[in-house]
């Protein structure tokens, strides 16, 4: 299996290409069979040529490999982030990538946040009214299908099941929001009772705020439209201790591409200080090899992983004085097979 790895900007190459060797060493002693390719794509590139994603970028991806996994993108010197957004949202809508899936490591436990990535006030269907020299009137549009919300709703059920979980709660305002509100639940209760082993709940957006924050583990796994999930995501990250932990996988069930990336951005405020955190990206990498099927080598990383953050090899974010090549140190040392 053939994986496109994108370092991007800032602290996104730092990171990925200190977590790549935990990826050789598991691929080489396991195995796994998986090769890489390296693609520069980012803000050099958007700078020097105008290009963010390439011309038949996403055709090659389909037919050649089966997951990306991405450092981060953005640059100050690109201010509107234009090439970021013609890269993944490019990459997100392109490869259909509907199922935003962020486990939330929490001191408790586990969390897991799924947020659909394609449709809802994301569709960019609205416009302005000018009014003097501004803006008067403005619409952005809320637009769900059956068929998204269907799909996405079976999907995390399933997994959720396959999973051994047992509690589900639907995120939404319907209340205020009441028409994709109405689908949402419709469709949530629907295909909840195909899975009579898991029991449903709904919560208001607001109310599932202040309880995720004062209660986590009132939660097992949540489903949300793609506002609510992009907002209550970073609630699940700060929760867990920072952006430097946080990692995500964007999924098509369907076609079963993925692209895996830390939750984080390009933090052009430490990039080249040796203090980016790489945990987040290794993180990626577990949840890579998981969707990739290799069970035991997710496993093996994801426990050297969490024992590397126990000693005082992390990096500062976390309250260590590790750099993020003396991290990994920690974390390639832990790995059975070292
Ligand atoms: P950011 O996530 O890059 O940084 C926020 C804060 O967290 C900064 O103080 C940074 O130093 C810290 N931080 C982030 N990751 C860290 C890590 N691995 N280790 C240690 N500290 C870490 O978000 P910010 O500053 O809002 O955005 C910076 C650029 O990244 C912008 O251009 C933004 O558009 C882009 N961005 C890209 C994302 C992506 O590629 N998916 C996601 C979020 C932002
Ligand atoms: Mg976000």
């Amino acid at each position: 299996m053939r994986i496109a790895v994108i370092p991007g900007d800032g602290i996104g190459p730092e990171v990925v290409h200190a977590a790549l060797p935990a990826l050789d060493l598991l691929n080489h002693e396991l195995g796994l069979g998986l090769s890489y390719d390296v693609f520069g794509w980012g803000a050099d590139e958007w700078l020097a040529t105008g290009v963010g994603l390439p011309e038949g970028a996403l055709d090659m991806l389909r037919s050649e490999y089966t997951a990306v996994f991405l450092g981060a993108l953005g640059d100050p010197r690109v201010p509107d982030m234009a090439h970021g957004r013609e890269i993944l949202l490019g990459l997100r809508r392109g490869l259909d990538l509907y199922v935003n899936h962020r486990p939330n490591q929490l001191p408790d436990g586990l969390v897991d946040i799924y947020r659909e990535n394609t449709q809802g006030l994301y569709v960019g269907v609205g416009g302005t009214v000018p009014q003097g020299g501004g803006v008067g009137v403005a619409v952005d549009q809320c637009v769900y299908t059956r068929q998204t919300v269907e799909n996405f709703v079976r999907y995390c059920l399933d997994r959720i099941a396959a999973q051994g979980g047992r509690k589900v709660t639907l995120v939404h305002k319907a209340n205020a929001v009441p028409h994709t509100g109405r689908l949402w639940q419709e469709v949530f209760r629907e295909e909840l009772s195909r899975h009579p082993g898991l029991t449903g709940t709904d919560e208001y957006v607001d109310a599932f705020c202040y309880h995720f924050v004062r209660t986590p583990m009132r939660y097992e796994a949540v489903l949300a439209p793609n506002l609510f999930g992009d907002i209550i995501s970073d609630i699940g990250a700060a929760l867990m201790g920072g952006l430097g932990l946080a990692a995500s996988a964007s999924i098509c069930p369907e076609t079963g591409f993925g692209l895996f990336e830390p939750v984080h951005g390009s933090a052009p405020d430490i990039a080249g200080t040796h203090r980016a955190n790489p945990y987040a990206a290794v993180m990626t990498l577990v949840l890579l090899l998981d969707h990739l099927g290799h069970r035991a080598a997710a496993a093996a990383l994801r426990d050297s992983l969490d024992q590397a953050a126990r000693t005082d090899a992390t990096t500062p974010d976390l309250g260590g004085n590790g750099s993020t090549e003396e991290f990994m140190v920690a974390v390639l040392d832990r790995l059975p097979m070292a």
